[in-house]
């Protein structure tokens, strides 16, 4: 097995604590050895072994690849007239997502997985390295089948999110849509999908309608994750930490105890600032989730209402100017966060045996991603030990 090692490396990120100092355990003048697609060593470069090849990282800070643990990419059409009209004043609300289900409902197929793989190209030149992906704007059982396969082509982590909002064809009869759900419609996705998630929120389901939801993906295999306290406090939270999800995903409005139930838990918050860029709301206080020992993560949220973008630094820039993050923890909860968010053990770090997903910055430190905002600074990205075109 050939073995190749990346030197010039300015600053290693290794997310391993035992390498270096704090979480993000940062190696000066480093280099990093690969070998079947995995990290083989990471030390400083005068202390490196040798390799049957050599790769530079031209003097830039190298990183674990990002990890965007909340993307909606499988869908047709957009909203920039919704975007244009909040801009002007309109508030956000839920009901925008039947503009996109009708869209996606009339789309081909090929029109769905070349839209698909546009973003997720996109994601990857702004230096992800693995993203999960959502269903929910199907909300037919063909449709939602249909995008979980579409996203399967891209990820393992596909999330079944049926239960986003209830059809216009079921008008008032939750309970009815709620059985379909739970019932054919889950039978059908749960073999494309590893995920459940509930958006339990205004407009949207409320905590007993995600607990069904939540409690049939679990019978059917799937892990729990909840849209939840993004428009307004609510149970979103609890209900999440109650089935042990993976993450609650959002958390812009946090009461005390959810922030007690969260830092009591497994579950992971994951905070999406780019929604509130473009929804002009209030940022969540990731301050105060992180002062209480809650795990944080950040991710994208990539859809076409809420926040259609896949450009992961600038959220993390958003997180450090507008969330009270450090540089460090914004770059930890991109990377150990969503990894942490998708309780994925070999992605997020790049301690040996991690698989060989990095991002080689045109910059010699990790916080000119946010020092620079919005200047493309991602100059390299590799995944499983290879590099992939941006
Ligand atoms: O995560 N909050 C619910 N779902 C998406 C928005 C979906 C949409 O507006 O199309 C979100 O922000
Ligand atoms: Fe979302």
């Amino acid at each position: 097995m050939s073995s190749l090692l990346l030197t010039d490396v300015a600053l290693l990120v290794t997310n391993d604590p035992a390498a270096g100092p704090d979480a993000l355990g940062e190696i000066p003048a480093a280099a990093l050895a690969i070998e079947g697609g995995r990290v083989a060593w990471v030390g400083p470069a005068v202390a490196a072994p040798s390799c049957d090849q050599a790769a530079s990282a031209g003097g830039g800070a190298v990183l674990p690849g990002f990890v965007d643990s909340h993307t909606h990419l499988v869908f047709a059409g957009d909203r920039v007239a919704e975007f244009t009209a909040r801009m002007a004043g309109q508030p956000y609300a839920a009901g925008g997502i039947h503009t996109t289900v009708a869209a996606t409902r009339a789309a081909p197929d090929e029109v769905l997985s070349t839209n698909t793989a546009r973003l997720v190209g996109e994601l990857r030149a702004a230096g992800v390295t693995t993203v999960e992906i959502k269903s929910g704007y199907g909300l037919r059982t063909r449709d939602e089948v249909r995008s979980l396969v579409i996203a399967g082509a891209f990820t393992e982590d596909t999330t079944f999110l049926g239960a986003h909002v209830v059809p216009p064809e079921y008008g008032t009869d939750r309970a009815g849509y709620l059985d379909e759900l739970t019932g054919p419609m889950l039978a059908a996705c749960a073999p494309q999908a590893r995920w459940i998630d509930v958006f339990c929120d205004r407009g949207a389901f409320d905590a007993d309608e995600a607990r069904t939801v939540l409690r049939a993906g679990r019978a059917a295999g799937l892990g729990a994750r909840v849209h939840a306290n993004q428009l307004q406090p609510g149970p979103g939270i609890q209900v999440a930490v109650e089935f042990d999800a993976a993450s609650a995903d959002h958390c812009t409005h946090v009461s005390d105890a959810d922030l007690e139930a969260l830092a009591g838990s497994a579950t992971v918050a994951t905070l999406l600032p780019a929604a509130e860029f473009a929804t002009r709301s209030v940022y969540p206080d990731a301050r105060r989730l992180l002062d209480a020992g809650v795990t944080v993560a950040l991710a994208t949220d990539c859809n076409p209402g809420s926040s259609f973008t896949t450009a992961m630094p600038f959220c993390i820039a958003l997180a450090v100017r507008e969330m009270r993050m450090t540089p460090a923890e914004a770059v930890w909860a991109a990377t150990a966060g969503g990894a942490r968010a998708l309780r994925r053990l070999d992605i997020g770090t790049l301690r040996p045996g991690a698989r060989a997903d990095l991002v080689v910055l045109a910059a010699p430190h990790y916080a000119y991603l946010a020092y620079r905002p919005g200047v493309p600074l991602i100059a390299g990205v590799w995944k499983d030990g290879r590099t992939v075109p941006i």
